[in-house]
């Protein structure tokens, strides 16, 4: 399916408090974050013209920033503000919003204090994140080789760029085997999450989920965790080995961009999307448009 270049579309971006054309969002080549990898980000959901969970969505962003040291030049409510204008400018109810800080071109070199702070925010339309095909007959994914990190060797709870580069890296060596998406291991051997998606297993009707204590503790993974008490399921939240995948019955993966998605496959072993994925992928449907 071709799609249309990010940077050759139609539209407005909010940039550093202006709504600009889309094709004049652009950065200088300098930009310390291009180099050393110093953005944070977020992505957002509307639905139904209400984005979902945007103040813990900016609050995040804000979080993330401070993680890598820097304060950005808005506050949580201007940030919630800019992100509604960028839907409206866009004529957009529906859709998917990127939030992107990033530390300019002002020094050249790791010592950074006197770059600018940048924030963008780009709304379109983005139905999602894994083809409809794949999202009906569920996702296969494919362990990585790469670990998730040791929070005492990278800012693993800080949703920044950097932190990116080996999940582009084993998406990329999963794709190429044939499968949509990488299942990534922690630095202790223990199974962590997608490479953008957090992950749930159903084992003897109870939910199985990782402890987040090195990657991400994703907001949808939060409020999955919270559909699925309110439906009596018992949710462990705990360090999961590789060995157990094949005890689970159902599996799958929870994200803003993913929303929830079956995994239909893990390496060699199949599973079927069963009816607790079922069910919560209806209340999340529900809770989304609430
Ligand atoms: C690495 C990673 N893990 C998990 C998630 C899921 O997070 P959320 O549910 O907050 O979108 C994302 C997406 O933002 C992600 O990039």
């Amino acid at each position: 399916m071709a799609t249309i270049p990010f940077d050759d579309r139609d539209g407005k971006i909010w940039y550093d408090g202006k709504l600009v054309e889309w094709r004049d969002a652009n950065i200088h080549l300098l930009s310390h974050s291009l180099h050393y990898g110093s953005a944070v980000f977020e992505g957002t959901r509307m639905y139904d013209g209400k984005v979902f969970k945007l103040k813990e969505h900016v609050e995040r962003l804000i979080k993330s920033a401070q993680i890598l040291g820097y304060e950005l030049p808005y506050s949580c409510d201007e940030i919630m503000e800019a992100t509604l204008k960028e839907f409206e400018a866009n004529n957009l109810t529906e859709g998917y919003v990127r939030h992107v800080a990033w530390r300019g071109a002002d020094e050249m070199g790791l010592g950074a204090r006197n770059t600018k702070i940048h924030l963008a925010i780009a709304a379109w339309d983005w139905p999602s994140y894994f083809t409809e095909e794949e999202k009906m007959k569920g996702i296969s994914l494919s362990t990585a080789d790469w670990k998730r990190p040791d929070p005492a060797t990278a800012p693993c709870h800080a949703k920044a760029a950097g932190l990116y580069m080996i999940c582009t890296i084993s998406k990329h060596k999963a794709m190429d085997k044939g499968y949509a998406d990488a299942l990534m291991i922690d630095f202790q051997g223990y199974i962590a999450e997608c490479t953008a998606a957090n992950l749930f297993f159903v084992m003897n009707g109870e939910l199985h989920t990782p402890d987040p204590y090195c990657f991400l503790d994703g907001i949808t993974r939060q409020t999955v965790i919270e559909l699925a008490e309110r439906r009596g399921y018992k949710v462990v939240v705990r360090k999961i080995k590789p060995e157990e995948i094949v005890n689970a019955q159902e599996v799958f993966v929870t994200g803003t961009a993913a929303e929830i998605t079956p995994v239909s496959k893990i390496d060699d072993h199949t599973f079927t999307t069963g009816e607790v994925t079922k069910a919560l992928m209806k209340d999340y449907a529900m809770e989304i448009r609430k």
